[in-house]
């Protein structure tokens, strides 16, 4: 069934989908592997679709493949597709670009945290609203970090106590994510580090373990044994 984004929400989701690895053809596309027969990007759409302030989702395609996911995505949510840039950030500006202009809350999503629940959206983008201007789900890090040579040699522990973990969708305040992607000079790979980088404030709301980023093969399995079970 088509999922179908509420026309008064206030909110838009931009998914950067155009890395090689999203090629429709055979080899390894990441936002296409498959999730219990369907592709991830697929799955993240529909929950992303579920949240209920979400008025806009632009999804950024390699621009020879634009018309291929355009309809591989026409029966799942009436999302826009455009063509991504050279790289992650120039992709999210593409899609950016795309947002009709009267919407305030914009949000970056990972095709690969393909489970993220629709709450986690939710929280985000009320974050934003109740007036932070960018917003990023975290968890704690449980693991003890060290930090270790280029000779295997351990240099140092970390204190871990205040170090987070950062899932997405990162919120954004419209106008500062555009302002920061005008201002960037190096690509980055996450966008609250360009904010950051112009001194905006960056809050913190708790994360989920449903968001994970799947990756390994280890994570496929997990993913797979949440999605039978949810
Ligand atoms: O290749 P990498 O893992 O850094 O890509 C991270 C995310 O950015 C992926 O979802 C990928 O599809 C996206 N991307 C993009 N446009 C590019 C390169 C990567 O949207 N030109």
């Amino acid at each position: 069934m088509t999922a179908q984004l509420n026309p008064r929400g206030d909110v838009a989701v931009l998914v950067p989908a155009a890395g090689s690895g999203t090629r429709l053809g055979p080899g390894a596309p990441k936002a296409l592997r498959l999730l219990g027969g369907e592709p991830l990007l697929v799955h993240a759409l529909r929950r992303i679709c579920q949240a209920p302030s979400v008025a806009v989702v632009v999804v950024a395609a390699p621009p020879d493949e634009v018309a291929g996911v355009r309809a591989l995505l026409a029966p799942v949510a009436p999302v826009t597709v455009v063509a991504g840039g050279a790289h992650r950030q120039a992709s999210v500006a593409a899609a950016l670009a795309a947002v009709p202009p009267d919407v305030p809350i914009v949000l970056v999503h990972d095709a690969a945290r393909a489970l993220v629940p629709p709450d986690l959206v939710e929280s985000v983008a009320s974050a934003v609203r109740a007036g932070a201007d960018a917003v990023i789900p975290v968890l704690p890090v449980v693991d003890t970090i060290k930090e270790v040579g280029p000779d295997d040699a351990v240099r140092g522990t970390v204190d871990r106590a205040p170090l987070r973990a950062v899932q997405t969708p990162q919120g954004f305040r419209r106008q500062i994510l555009a302002a920061a992607h005008a201002a960037a000079v190096d690509p980055l790979t996450d966008d609250a580090g360009l904010v950051e980088k112009q001194g905006v404030r960056v809050t913190c709301v708790p994360g989920s373990d449903h968001a994970l980023k799947i990756t390994r093969p280890f994570d496929l399995l997990l993913a797979e044994h949440l999605l039978a079970t949810e």
